[in-house]
């Protein structure tokens, strides 16, 4: 067996992102992330390629939360009902497919210490008041590197919750440099990731009657969130009972005001439009009822839009997709780990 000299196979770099599945999304979910990743890949699929996978192997971390496979399905439907232009440089994987994936990280884990995991923010707050962590928890950020390292993969655009274990991946893979020569592609440091997405940081949408906090799935109040599959009728309501504040300005000032810009940011991202169009389209007015109608109107004709688009995307498809991109996956992996483990002495 031959092992290709070259570890920087792509002729074109590279784009990556994994999505973490989930049995619903809420509508903040889809618009902070899954939706700017769907533009991203649109602006740049001629150039870059683009790899969507689904991290299947975090997910098991803990308890999955309904049926792994279907969730896994109904969330690359997703990006196709978001308007994912589909082409050849777009690739579509399940990270348990590809078994480089594990093979590459267990290698990272001979070069990460216990002292930067240690410090990872996310493990801290999935471990704290627990007695017993499984080591998966543990070691999920050397997964993640993997996941990254094996593509060259220079733009990895995550949320903020993400930027630690991004710099985690940068820094493994400059340390595997730095003792191999150059073998790894360093993804963008987090601060570019944001310049080339196009956003000053990453985008939050809020609980509905809490707009201090994230909105988020588990919230226990159905008016706080608002879920894709919601009936896109009640979704307005919950927009027109959204909290606001009594100062009667609409204007965007997410400390001041964050229920007011939290709709501001709705209505941009639905519709596909800069924020400081919006901004400007509102500035003067002080009629939060008139915002709060628009908003409720934008967000229902996009969730009737977007379900009605789903319902039309089979199995079938998103299996036809996986079985093409796992293909693609494979043959560059393996070419990477080839590359790393001729490195190590091990071939
Ligand atoms: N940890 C990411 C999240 O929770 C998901 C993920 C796993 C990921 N591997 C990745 C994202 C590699 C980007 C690149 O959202």
């Amino acid at each position: 067996m031959t092992i290709a000299n070259s570890t920087k196979p792509h002729t074109q770099p590279t784009i990556l992102t994994g999505l973490r599945v989930n049995s619903e999304m809420t509508l903040g979910n889809f618009l902070g992330a899954l939706l700017p990743m769907v533009r991203l890949a649109n602006a740049h699929s001629d150039q870059y390629h683009v790899n969507i996978f689904v991290p299947d192997l975090h997910s098991i971390i803990s308890e999955i939360d309904g049926n792994l496979q279907q969730n896994l399905l109904k969330s690359l439907k997703y990006f196709l009902a978001a308007g994912l232009n589909l082409n050849p440089n777009i690739h579509f994987y399940r990270q348990s497919r590809v078994p480089a994936h594990s093979e590459l990280c267990w290698i990272l884990n001979c070069v990460a210490t216990m002292g930067e995991l240690n410090r990872m923010t996310q493990y801290k707050d999935k471990s704290e008041g627990k007695d017993s962590v499984n080591v998966g928890i543990f070691d999920y950020p050397v997964l993640m590197a993997a996941d990254i390292l094996l593509y060259d993969a220079e733009f990895v655009p995550v949320g903020e919750d993400q930027f630690q274990h991004l710099e985690l991946a940068r820094r493994l893979a400059q340390r595997f440099n730095h003792r191999f020569g150059d073998l790894f592609t360093l993804p963008a440091e987090p601060k570019d990731q944001a310049k080339f997405m196009n956003v000053d940081h990453g985008i939050r949408i809020r609980d509905l009657q809490n707009p201090e906090k994230k909105m988020s799935k588990s919230t226990a109040s159905a008016n706080s969130k608002i879920m894709l599959s919601d009936d896109p009728k009640a979704a307005a309501k919950k927009i027109m009972s959204a909290t606001t504040d009594s100062l009667g300005k609409i204007q965007y000032d997410m400390f001041n005001q964050p229920g007011i810009s939290n709709l501001l940011q709705i209505e941009a991202l639905v519709n596909d439009q800069p924020l400081q169009d919006v901004i400007s389209t509102w500035a003067g007015e002080t009629h939060y009822g008139d915002l709060k109608q628009k908003v409720a109107a934008s967000v229902s004709t996009f969730l009737d839009d977007f379900q009605r688009k789903l319902a039309t995307i089979s199995d079938a498809e998103i299996l036809d997709l996986l079985t093409t991109g796992e293909t693609y996956a494979n043959a560059i992996a393996n070419r990477k780990l080839a590359a790393v483990q001729t490195a190590f002495g091990l071939r």
